[in-house]
C-alpha cells in the first residue's frame, strides 16, 4: 500500500470555519489523506479563509505566496482555497496566483474528493456554486474516530438579513436550515465518540427553521429534541439575531437544564440612528428589553455581544449611546471591532469616520468591556459552578474545564478524567480564567 498523502489545513476565522475544516479533512480522508501540523511535508495545503475582517483578500495572497518555494520543491503539491475569500474572489484567485489548484466555496466542500482528482490530472478546479444538496449529508463521518467533549454542529447557514457592513449574505448566500433528523443524527454519532458538549452553528442559528416530522421546527423545539439524546449534557448556540430570538427560545433557558447559561446577543451599536443606517432592524430599546425577558426566564444568564465600532457618520455622541448601552447590559464577555469597509456592502458608499477617531472609540470600548468581563468573573468567586473538564492542567494533578457559563476553571488535585462532569466551588479569579476545587 502506498503511503497515505498529508493534508495541512489552516483554519481562519470563525468556528463555523472550524467545523467545515474538519469536514473537508473528513472527505479527504477518505481519499488516503492524513492530517499533517506543517506545510512542509504536505501533499495538498488548504486554506480555509474568512472574509469578515480587513483586507482578508490581500492577507491570503500573501499566504500563497509564501507557498512558492515548496512548491517549486514539490511539484506534485496541491494548493487550495477554502471558504469565504474563495467565494468572494473566485476565479480571481487562480488569476492572480497561478500556485492555486483549486478554488472551494463553503456550500461545495462535499465535492472536494472529486475536485482533488482533477487537480491531480494537472487540471485547475473552481467550485463556488450555491447548490441545493445538503453538503453535510454528503460529507459522512467516515472514520468513527474519538473526539473530544466538545463539538461544533452547524444546523443553518447564510444569512438574509444584510446588515450594511456585512459580507455574510453575499459569501455564504440565503439563509439555509438543516433537516431535524440529520442534525439529530449527527449529534447521536458524536456522542457515541465521546462528545458531552454541543454547540450549534449558525450566522443567524436562531432563524432555525429545519424539517422535522410535523413540518418546521425552531430552534427550540431542536434544543428540546437534542435534550432527549442520552449522554449528551450541554447544549449551546451561536450566532443569535435579536430579531429571531422567539418566545419559545427564551422559555428554554429557563426550563432546558441542557441548555447552558449563555447567550451570545450581537447588539453593534447603541444609537438608534447607526443601528437604522446598519439596516439592523431593532432598536436600542427593543434590545434591552429583549435582555430583560431573558434575564427574567434565566437570571444567571452570561450575555455576550458584539460591536462596531465608527460606522459610516457615527458621531461622538452616537458612540456615547453604546457606552450607555453596554453600561445597561453589563456584558460577560464582548468582542468589539472597528469598523472596516467591505466592498459591494451598502456602508461602503457611506462617509467614513476619522480612522484615528474610530480608533480613540474602539480603545474606550474595549475598556468599558473588559473591565465587565472581569467584574462579571469576579462575580463567580465563592459560587458552586459545573465543570466539563477538557484537559490537563500545566501543574501535575490540575485539569482545565469550562463551567456553565464558559469561563475557563482550573482545578487543583483534581482525580477527574477528560470528558467529566463535577461540581466545583470557585475559590478566585485570574486574568482570563478562575480557579476552583471539587466540591465532593
Ligand atoms: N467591519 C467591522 N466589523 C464587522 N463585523 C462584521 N462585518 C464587519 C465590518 N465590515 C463584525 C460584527 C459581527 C462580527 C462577526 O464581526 O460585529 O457580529
Ligand atoms: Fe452579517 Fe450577522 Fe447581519 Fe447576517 S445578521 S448580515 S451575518 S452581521
Amino acid at each position: 500500500m502506498s503511503a497515505p498523502k498529508k493534508l495541512f489545513i489552516k483554519t481562519y476565522g470563525c468556528q463555523m470555519n472550524v467545523y467545515d475544516s474538519e469536514r473537508m479533512a473528513e472527505a479527504l480522508g477518505g481519499e488516503g489523506y492524513v492530517e499533517t501540523k506543517s506545510p512542509d511535508d504536505a501533499d495538498m495545503i488548504l486554506l480555509n479563509t474568512c472574509h469578515i475582517r480587513e483586507k482578508a483578500a490581500e492577507k491570503v495572497y500573501s499566504e500563497l505566496g509564501r507557498f512558492k518555494g515548496l512548491k517549486a520543491e514539490k511539484p506534485d503539491l496541491k494548493i487550495g482555497v477554502a471558504g469565504c475569500v474563495a467565494q468572494a474572489e473566485g476565479q480571481e484567485i487562480m488569476r492572480r496566483q497561478p500556485l492555486v489548484d483549486l478554488v472551494v466555496g463553503p456550500q461545495s466542500y462535499h465535492r472536494l474528493p472529486e475536485m482533488e482528482a482533477k487537480a491531480r490530472e494537472g487540471e485547475k478546479v473552481l467550485d463556488t456554486d450555491f447548490p441545493e444538496e445538503d453538503k453535510f449529508e454528503k460529507l459522512k463521518n467516515r472514520p468513527k474516530a474519538k473526539r473530544g467533549p466538545t463539538a461544533f454542529l452547524t444546523v443553518q447557514e447564510g444569512c438574509d438579513k444584510f446588515c450594511a457592513f456585512c459580507v455574510v449574505p453575499y459569501t455564504r448566500g440565503a439563509e439555509v436550515s438543516r433537516p431535524a433528523d440529520r442534525i439529530l443524527r449527527e449529534a447521536q454519532d458524536l456522542v457515541e465518540r465521546g462528545v458531552r458538549e454541543i454547540t450549534l452553528l449558525g450566522q443567524n442559528v436562531n432563524a432555525y427553521h429545519g424539517a422535522g416530522a410535523n413540518g418546521d421546527m425552531t430552534l427550540a423545539q431542536l434544543i428540546w429534541e437534542l435534550d432527549k439524546v442520552d449522554g449528551l449534557e450541554r447544549i449551546r448556540f451561536t450566532t443569535s439575531h435579536p430579531n429571531d430570538m422567539q418566545d419559545d427560545l427564551i422559555e428554554a433557558h429557563g426550563t432546558c437544564a441542557k441548555l447552558m447559561p449563555y447567550l451570545h446577543l450581537p447588539v453593534q451599536a447603541g444609537s438608534d440612528k447607526i443601528l437604522k443606517r446598519m439596516n439592523r432592524a431593532h432598536t436600542t430599546e427593543s434590545y434591552l428589553r429583549l435582555i430583560e425577558r431573558i434575564r427574567a426566564a434565566r437570571p444567571d444568564i452570561l450575555i455576550s455581544g458584539d460591536f462596531i465600532v465608527g460606522f459610516p457618520e457615527e458621531t461622538e455622541a452616537d458612540f456615547q449611546a453604546t457606552l450607555d448601552l453596554v453600561e445597561e447590559v453589563k456584558y460577560g464577555t464582548a468582542y468589539s471591532f472597528k469598523y472596516s469597509t467591505r466592498p459591494g456592502t451598502p456602508a461602503a458608499e457611506r462617509p467614513q469616520v476619522d480612522p484615528k477617531e474610530a480608533d480613540d472609540r474602539l480603545q474606550r470600548l474595549q475598556a468599558l468591556l473588559t473591565k465587565q468581563q472581569r467584574e462579571v468573573q469576579d462575580s463567580m468567586v465563592g459560587r458552586d459552578v459545573t465543570v466539563l473538564f477538557e484537559k490537563v492542567g500545566r501543574f501535575p494533578g490540575q485539569m482545565v474545564g469550562k463551567s456553565d457559563y464558559l469561563h475557563a476553571v482550573h482545578v487543583a488535585d483534581c482525580d477527574r478524567a477528560i470528558g467529566d462532569l463535577a461540581r466545583v466551588r470557585i475559590l478566585s479569579s485570574g486574568a482570563n480564567s478562575l480557579a476552583g476545587a471539587l466540591i465532593d
